[in-house]
């Protein structure tokens, strides 16, 4: 594991590893704070200290869609192993009562894939986008507790076989079987299929997305 109190991104960091062949599978990229994290579409991550900023780094063949699910699962179930009780917005953000406590850019990059965790603990910022919360506001669980076990849960939950994954992720997710709004138009969703698409019903049609946001 590579700890470091500031770097700009550990994302940006594991990048670099990557591209210089210093990478292995499992490397672990963490920061206290982060000076220019990022988050999806391009977002800002707002980093300061106190938080949860994490970059894993696996060794893969091809792309995997199936993989935020299981990274969503893992950090759900980590979340609860503190007592919290989380959702899952679809693909892989983590909300408490609604709101947004923990973040996922994954990434490809040559023969690895890198997943980067952002988890709120003790501060969330006010973002305009989505409402945000943090671990310290339900326990007092620290960021190198919440972090041996997110370790543990990502092993468990990238191990085990997808039909698990998919099934506890319908569990633990936000609006199945509800309307949802997708591209602009409202949608019902159904949920996952075998291949980790997410199947949206519009009307009588049914329809497969990998990819975008939905808003609730
Ligand atoms: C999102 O937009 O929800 C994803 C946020 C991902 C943030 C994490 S924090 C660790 C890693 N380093 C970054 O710069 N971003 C990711």
């Amino acid at each position: 594991m590579l700890s470091f109190d500031k770097i700009p991104s550990t994302q940006d960091y594991a990048h670099d590893l990557i591209a210089e062949g210093k990478a292995t599978d499992k490397t672990v990229v963490v920061a206290q704070a982060q000076s220019a994290g990022r988050g999806r579409y391009k977002r800002t991550w707002v980093s300061h200290h106190g938080n949860l900023y994490a970059s894993f780094i696996y060794k893969v063949y091809e792309r995997d869609p199936k993989l935020s699910y299981a990274v969503a699962v893992a950090i759900a179930e980590t979340l609860i192993a503190f007592g919290l009780k989380p959702q899952i917005k679809w693909p892989n953000d983590v909300l408490i009562d609604g709101k947004k406590i923990s973040g996922v850019l994954i990434e490809y990059a040559r023969n690895f894939v890198i997943v980067g965790i952002g988890i709120n603990i003790k501060t969330c910022p006010t973002v305009k986008e989505y409402k945000t919360t943090k671990v310290n506001d339900y326990t007092n669980a620290s960021v190198e507790e919440i972090l041996s076990v997110l370790m543990k849960k990502l092993d468990k939950w990238r191990g085990v076989d997808f039909a698990f994954v998919r099934e506890r992720w319908m569990e633990l997710a936000i609006c199945i079987n509800k309307m949802i709004k997708y591209q602009g138009k409202q949608a019902e969703l159904i949920g996952l299929n075998e291949d980790g698409a997410l199947v949206l019903r519009f009307d009588s049609r049914y329809v497969l997305t990998y990819g975008d946001e939905i808003s609730i």
